[in-house]
């Protein structure tokens, strides 16, 4: 007899951590996984939350314990993998079922599952699930894209095992389809520039003024109880205070400085550059990860082109500012990409409530995003057009912290310490602040090698110049 509310399929870190989540919270829950031996281990790990995991061996098995309208939710590599996982349970639900991709898929494929899906009758929804292994077990952020009926069943659910702020579930259905997949995919690209900034200032203290790693664990322990707030800030603190136990050494200096990356922070750029969007500060971070990768290369190149990078004298305050200029204007980045893509897809996206259920459960949770929500509700975004750096407190926060930026990039530059990011975050503060730029002689130069015109000030029409004859 069917027993389950929720089918969860996919048991590896992430599944796993979810499924005991939702027994936790009283939910009945169908497993099923690729290596059925997984569940045995699983099992006696949940130890008495196993009443309400209900393993099977089979796919006709697993869709059978589940009431009716079926519920499925995936947790699997993103791409092929669920397209032949939708392939093969699509036959065995009914209309008015529903599949939840909880993956970090690629919102493109997310709109096209969904408009497949919806041919058969079938609902599709894709969350976004922030908070990694911890997160899913005991409380992430979720992003969801879905119909407004698939939500009215699903939020019971999610509010449930969600995060919380202060009370606040940190879960909301911000649109269709695709919305809850993109808007994950905007959170890993602010992951990835808050994580490359954190890492910029750790270089200055470490290689610039001499800090050790534990002196600097510690000062960002300390910063961790201001305005700096963030989970980011705060596992970087007690990651550079522990010691490797096979060699003593400060366990950052033992690791290999090769930045993986699973791909969300380039789709985010992708995606940024697609709608003509500034996302320079997340760019120069995947960047970052990119250059990191060719570690050989770097090797090489110190002994060919030199590595100095000479003693800076920038005092904590400084750096401390300037990672909060820098941390502001990336997420700003996101904001206005958000916006941008809104407005493309026809999504009526709830910015200030994104801001909201980014307050705890996911990884870029931090103290600015309840600054953020306050300024995005307080915004009419018709003229701000969701750009951040122009809601009032936000260019208050800015221009006070904008100086000491300004300050760490120079300082950084003329040293020889490279600050990708922190650096791509100034330069598009400072071109955003010029209501008279330089891209009229872009156009000129384009008018002459490609004859393809231009406007004139206060002029309407296209114009050409006077380069021939
Ligand atoms: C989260 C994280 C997570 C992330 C992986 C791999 O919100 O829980 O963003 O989804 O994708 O940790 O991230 P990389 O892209 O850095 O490999």
């Amino acid at each position: 007899m069917a027993r389950a509310q929720i089918g969860l399929y996919g048991l590896g870190t992430m599944g796993s951590a979810l499924a005991l989540n939702l027994a936790e919270q009283g939910i009945d829950v169908a497993l099923a996984n690729r290596e059925t031996e997984r569940f045995d281990p699983f099992l006696d790990e949940a130890g008495a939350l196993s009443e309400r995991l209900h393993a099977h061996l089979t796919l006709e098995g697993f869709v059978a314990e589940l009431a009716v309208p079926r519920i499925v939710l995936f947790m699997i590599p993103s791409g092929p993998p669920m397209d032949q996982m939708i392939a093969r349970i699509a036959p065995l639900l009914a209309p008015g079922d529903m599949i939840i991709d909880a993956g970090n898929a690629d919102f493109h494929d997310t709109r096209r599952r969904s408009a497949a899906l919806a041919e058969k009758g079938l609902e599709f929804v894709g969350m976004g699930v922030s908070g990694g292994e911890e997160g899913a077990r005991c409380g992430p952020s979720m992003m969801v894209g879905a119909s407004a009926q698939s939500w009215a069943r699903l939020q019971p659910i999610l509010e449930r095992i969600a995060a919380r702020y202060q009370g606040d579930p940190c879960v909301a259905h911000l649109g269709p389809d695709g919305a809850g997949h993109f808007v994950k995919t905007v959170h890993n690209g602010i992951e990835y520039a808050d994580m490359q900034m954190i890492a910029e200032i750790y270089g200055l203290l470490r290689f610039g003024t001499g800090r050790s790693p534990t002196d600097i664990g510690v000062l960002f322990g300390e910063w961790n109880g201001g305005a700096l707030q963030s989970y980011l800030l705060e596992i970087t603190s007690d990651i550079l205070q522990r010691s490797d136990p096979v060699t003593g050494h400060p366990v950052v200096d033992v690791i290999k400085d090769s930045a993986g990356q699973k791909g969300t922070g380039r789709w985010t750029v992708i995606e940024a550059l697609r709608l003509g969007q500034s996302a320079s500060a997340i760019e120069a971070a995947v960047g970052a990860r990119s250059w990191s990768s060719e570690k050989d290369t770097r090797q090489a190149a110190e002994t060919i082109l030199g590595g100095a990078r000479l003693a800076l004298d920038l005092s904590p305050e400084v750096l401390a500012d300037a990672l909060k200029a820098g941390r502001i204007l990336a997420h700003a980045q996101g904001f206005r990409l958000l916006t941008a893509a809104a407005l493309e897809y026809d999504w009526s996206l709830d910015l200030a409530r994104i801001a909201e259920i980014w307050r705890a459960g996911c990884i870029i949770r931090s103290a600015l995003l309840d600054d953020l929500a306050d300024a995005l509700r307080a915004q009419d975004n018709g003229d701000a057009e969701g750009h951040l750096i122009l809601a009032p407190a936000i260019a208050q926060e800015l221009a006070a912290s904008v100086p000491a930026l300004r300050e760490v990039v120079a300082a950084a530059v003329h040293a020889g310490h490279a600050l990708p990011s922190l650096s791509a975050a100034l330069a598009w503060y400072d071109s955003m602040r010029q209501g008279f730029g330089t891209a009229n002689l872009i156009q000129a130069q384009r008018d002459v090698f490609g004859r393809h015109g231009f406007e004139r000030l206060g002029q309407e029409g296209r114009f050409h110049g006077p380069w021939w004859g």
